[in-house]
């Protein structure tokens, strides 16, 4: 099983590698995870319930200001050296490449108001790219953080986190929902975060596995996942037109007793198949929040394990964004005897969670691993879930 996250001293060698680029020590380095979400996909742009849980798998910034306007940014793990921007000439939708993240950061805290001038950024990940882990979010959630304590402006996680969220809806251009950004800024060590993305109302809920005897395997499948390329887009449109037809905000407002009666209204106003099979999957998924939340509550952690099997099909069969290597991960997990499966994040390929007795953990990713070479499909990277702490100052 692959390794996870980073050691303690990577603090050190960022802010070390930092001096080297920029010829002084950094005033300070910030850290933020990826994330896993539990249970609650694609709900969070319908003002739904979400359950992330933060990964130790982080980005972490060595960061200065500056006097000036000019924004530096250097990425240990992206080629290309020093990428120099004007912070105060930032323009949304520019192809900057990966220095869209922090650039729509400081564009986004400046739209705000907020009296930030430039800075020397240097950023280092370990968050897989592409795997559906958050990596975006947590480039952003370190940038918001660091420039938030240097600059003085007084926000707190959940604003961050929204900042952040709008610097990637809006100069990054992908129309995501909050929840990504929302797990890297506010979750805490040894829990999941629920969520309401309507209102940001949140609760730690303990999430400690291993005293039940458990694990949370995270399966990379490797295939690459982008959430700009149009079909997430066109899942949220969807979602937009189902609430419109029946009348609701939101498809939150639709209560899960009202769901026959909703979808019958969808056919009778015209709506498509499409539409309705978005809204299943959008009411059923937001009760399926609320039994793990209450399983969760009682101590039951293995009756999650079904619910996230049941969250997969209604992924695979109503929203239609899971992919053949994310179904196998489920399939072949469950018949060689985890609790339960599902992808997680936006998927189109990206990564699936499998809930397993943690004494059976290594033979369940190895039937995962066999299944995938069966399939010839090239292997998956497997490791463990940890619940970690939220963005904070290294
Ligand atoms: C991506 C988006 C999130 C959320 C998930 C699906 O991760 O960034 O906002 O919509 O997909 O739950």
């Amino acid at each position: 099983m692959g390794a996870a996250g980073d050691g303690g001293d990577v603090t050190a060698a960022v802010a070390e590698q930092f001096q080297r680029l920029y010829g002084a020590a950094p005033e300070g380095v910030w850290a933020a995870p990826g994330r896993v979400n539990l249970i609650g996909e694609h709900t969070d742009y319908n003002d739904g319930f979400v359950m992330p849980l933060a990964l130790p798998h982080r980005a972490v910034a060595a960061v200065s200001r500056r006097k000036d306007h000019v924004l530096r940014v250097h990425s240990a793990d992206i080629p290309g050296g020093i990428v120099q921007l004007d912070a105060a000439a930032l323009v949304p939708l520019s192809d900057t490449g990966w220095a869209a993240y922090p650039a729509g950061v400081v564009w986004a805290l400046r739209e705000a108001g907020h009296e930030v001038a430039g800075a020397d950024i240097h950023l280092a990940s370990t968050v897989p790219t592409g795997a559906g882990l958050s990596s975006s979010a947590a480039l952003e959630v370190v940038t918001a953080l660091a420039l938030n304590d240097l600059y003085e402006l007084g926000l707190n996680a959940t604003e961050l986190a929204v900042l952040a969220q709008r610097a990637e809806n809006d100069f990054v251009g992908v129309p995501c929902g909050v929840m990504d950004q929302m797990a890297s800024a506010c979750c805490a060590e040894g829990h999941a975060l629920h969520l309401d993305t309507r209102d940001l109302t949140q609760r730690q809920v303990p999430f400690d596995l291993a005293a039940h005897g458990l694990r949370l395997l995270v399966v990379d499948t490797r295939v690459k996942h982008e959430l700009g390329d149009g079909a997430y887009a066109e899942r949220r449109a969807g979602c937009e037109a189902g609430a419109r037809a029946l009348g609701v905000p939101a498809l939150r407002d639709i209560p899960y007793g009202e769901l026959p009666a909703a979808l019958d209204r969808l056919a009778a106003a015209g709506e498509s198949g499409t539409v309705r099979a978005y809204t299943r999957h959008v009411v059923t998924e937001n009760h399926r929040v609320e039994r793990v939340i209450a399983l969760l509550d009682a101590g039951d952690v293995r009756a999650v394990g079904p619910i996230l099997t049941e969250g997969h099909a209604s992924l695979r069969d109503d929203l239609r964004v899971s992919c053949a290597e994310l179904d196998l991960v489920v399939t072949s997990a469950t018949a060689a005897g985890a609790l339960g499966a599902r992808m997680t994040g936006g998927g189109f390929g990206g990564s699936a969670i499998v809930l397993v007795e943690a004494d059976t953990s290594d033979a369940t990713a190895k039937s995962v691993t066999e299944a995938f070479a069966a399939a010839g499909y090239a292997a998956p990277r497997i490791f463990p879930a940890i619940p970690s702490r939220g963005a904070h100052r290294g």
